[in-house]
């Protein structure tokens, strides 16, 4: 029997993933300054141990104004590079490659954590009072939100900068990978979006135009990110909202952004007029796969699926069926950090405990082959 696909390995430039298996960046709302701490330490070693082939490290600021809320992390200066460098060794010493991504919230910044009820922040909110959120126009995300200030071209140049600065600390951080944040609403996507962006300048206007930001980040991110690590690019494949986004539109966005040298779509959904699917009750199991297919297919570039893969089948039937390259989980992980050990069972690889480290591997295995029936 051959080997399950969720277990071969893939190359994208210089870097072999050992498997398919990856963590989706999620972001845990208790960084400091944008500096990571112990917690999220704690939080990717519980997953370096889980055998994956990649995971990411969540949504990444790349100033501190473009941060969602205040316990996002950010990596717009040197003091926070240390707190990253750990968790990349980390998984490094366990045997998977790190991403990061990187973005910037645009007008959904601002915002309390979840668990506050992740509305816009209250001006009266003292020590963490709400700030100036920016977009490509003067449009609110909802009606009754805050009004975001309209960024002035200068400024948008400064922010593709900031996005350069970014990817070079991400560098010295030792990242194997960088991940445009293009999804969910933020900075990126509502440039995209003819729902949030009204521009009639370089920026906005044609969907070329509004593609603009997005693959000026892009040329940026490449132009100081090595030959030999790959670029992935998050998008909302579909805004889900009338006179949004639609998957043709993203296909051809995922084809310019191939040509800048980005190597990966990451496809997501939503966001742009309240939360991204994966946080509505909109979601079924692979609810997001064929947005994946279609851009893979479309632009011909790899692809990684993500959104309520629960299954290691499911996963295995997605990449067997050409659909996408890589499996992304975030939940199902979060419950399930061995996941992908269950999966080794469950889809017969030939030495499964090779998915755990030793000293877990030494033990599971003697204990299989005991109460075996
Ligand atoms: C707690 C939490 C935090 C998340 N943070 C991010 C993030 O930083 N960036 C991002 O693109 N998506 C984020 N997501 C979305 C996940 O990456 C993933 O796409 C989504 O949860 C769907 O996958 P799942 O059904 O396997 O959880 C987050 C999701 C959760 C649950």
């Amino acid at each position: 029997m051959s080997e399950p696909k969720l277990f071969s390995p893939l190359t994208l430039r210089g870097l072999t993933l050992r498997n398919r298996a990856v963590m989706s960046p999620m972001c845990q709302y208790l960084a400091v300054e944008g500096a990571a701490q112990d917690w999220h330490f704690a939080h990717h070693a519980r997953f370096a141990a889980g055998g994956l082939g990649l995971a990411f490290v969540e949504a990444t600021a790349v100033t501190r104004l473009g941060r969602i809320t205040y316990g996002c992390t950010g990596i717009w200066d040197d003091a926070q590079i240390p707190g990253f460098k750990r968790i990349v060794d980390t998984h490094r010493a366990h045997g998977a490659a790190t991403g990061i991504q990187i973005g910037h919230s645009g007008r959904r910044g601002s915002a309390a954590r979840p668990w506050d009820g992740a509305k816009p922040i209250a001006e009266t909110s003292g020590a963490e009072a709400a700030w100036q959120t920016v977009g490509p126009s003067a449009l609110p995300e909802r009606e009754g939100y805050p009004v975001p200030r309209e960024l002035s071209v200068a400024e948008i140049e400064a922010l593709i900068e900031a996005f350069g600065q970014a990817a070079k600390r991400c560098l010295a951080a030792g990242f194997d990978i960088v991940e445009i944040h293009g999804a969910h609403g933020y900075l990126i996507h509502s440039f995209f979006s003819p729902v949030s962006n009204r521009r009639s300048d370089a920026f906005g206007g044609t969907r070329e135009k509004r593609m603009r930001l997005a693959l000026l980040v892009a040329e940026t991110v490449r132009a100081v990110w090595p030959e030999d690590k790959p670029v992935f690019y998050r998008a909302s494949a579909v805004d889900n909202v009338e006179g949004g986004l639609v998957i043709e539109d993203t296909v051809a966005l995922a084809r310019a952004l191939k040509q800048r040298g980005v190597d990966l779509v990451d496809c997501s959904s939503g966001g742009m007029s309240g939360p991204a699917t994966f946080s509505t009750a909109k979601i079924r199991p692979g609810y997001q796969v064929p947005y994946a297919a279609a851009v893979r297919a479309g632009a011909e570039l790899p692809t990684m699926a993500v959104g309520a893969i629960l299954e290691p089948k499911q996963a295995e039937a997605i990449l067997a069926e050409g659909k996408a390259d890589l499996i992304a989980l975030g939940r199902q992980l979060m419950a399930e950090p061995h996941w992908l050990y269950r999966a080794a069972l469950e889809l017969g690889l030939a030495d499964p405990h090779a998915v755990l480290p030793r000293q877990y591997a030494f033990y599971l295995e003697r204990r299989a082959a005991v109460l075996e029936p």
